[in-house]
């Protein structure tokens, strides 16, 4: 018996001018997934995070968070009903602490623009940060919770942003490379700390580059080549599929690969 998904993508398109850089694409997010969103550069995955999160509005076709349709809702709803993302380039604030930094994403909880320009009243402002601190020492990070954001190492920050999509308590979390610009063992300890985030409860939709950390974490990956879906399926036989693997090889592989292949076999001459 499958679950009703969290979210669903139902032949949703994008143009940019002329291009068309999703192209009916659908899928379905289950409750408690650990899903991939991968394809090479320019395929039109953060476009998706960006349709999905209310950056952008589709051409065509219909986004649905637990079956609610989301199109026509602002980026702000969005957030309210679950939704959580973090970017392909840090979106901290530099010149705010952690917690602060935590706090701003607490923020996105509370219901209207009004309620973010009111000053918090004394009482409320401990509470939030009590919360805040409370996340920050769950997930393991509460070393740094006075540490002004600018003065951390890189890899910390990643986490730091992880932690304040978080902070929105979201259904559905998007990671847009996280990953990236981290070493091996920076990599290794976000992948341990996503695998935290996922027993929690939150479900994941992850775009990475970085294969080690797709096949560490994610059972179900979905894949993009130029806008359209290629690929739905488990993440242990992605590489193995002829399409995928032609969009990340290029189109002379199947050709050049299988000659080789039989040739080492002996059938060919
Ligand atoms: N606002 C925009 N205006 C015009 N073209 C855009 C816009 N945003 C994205 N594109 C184009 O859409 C295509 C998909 O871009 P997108 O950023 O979604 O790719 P991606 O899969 O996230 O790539 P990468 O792995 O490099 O981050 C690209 O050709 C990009 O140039
Ligand atoms: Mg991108």
């Amino acid at each position: 018996m499958s679950l009703a998904p969290i979210l669903s993508l139902k032949g949703v398109s994008k143009r940019f001018g002329g291009l068309t850089v999703v192209k009916d694409v659908s899928f379905d997010v289950p409750p408690g997934a650990r899903m991939a969103l991968i394809g090479p550069n320019g395929a039109g995955k953060t476009t998706v995070f960006n349709l999905v999160s209310g950056f952008y509005k589709p051409d065509e076709g219909d986004i649905l968070l637990e079956g609610q349709a989301l199109q026509s809702l602002p980026s702000r709803k969005r957030i309210g009903m679950g939704i959580a993302r973090s970017f392909q380039n840090i979106r901290l604030m530099p010149h705010l602490s952690v917690v602060e930094n935590i706090m701003l994403g607490q923020h996105s909880r509370v219901s209207g623009m009004l309620d973010m320009l009111t000053p918090l009243s004394a009482f409320a402002r401990s509470h939030w940060r009590q919360e805040a601190e409370a996340l920050l020492e769950e997930m393991g990070v509460d070393n740094y919770r006075g540490e002004v954001v600018a003065t951390l190492p890189y890899g910390i920050r990643k986490k730091i942003e992880v932690v304040r999509a978080l902070a929105a308590r979201p259904k559905i979390m998007m990671l847009d490379e996280p990953a990236a610009g981290l070493n091996a063992a920076e990599t290794d300890n976000l992948t341990a700390f996503l695998e935290q985030i996922s027993a929690r409860g939150t479900t994941l939709l992850i775009v990475e580059h970085d294969m080690g950390l797709v096949r560490r974490l994610c059972d179900h990956a979905v894949v993009l080549n130029f806008g359209a879906k290629i690929y739905d399926g488990p993440t242990a036989t992605v590489h193995e599929n002829p399409d995928v693997l032609e969009a990340y090889l290029g189109p002379r592989h199947a050709g050049t690969e299988a000659p080789r292949r039989q040739k080492e076999a002996g059938h060919v001459a």
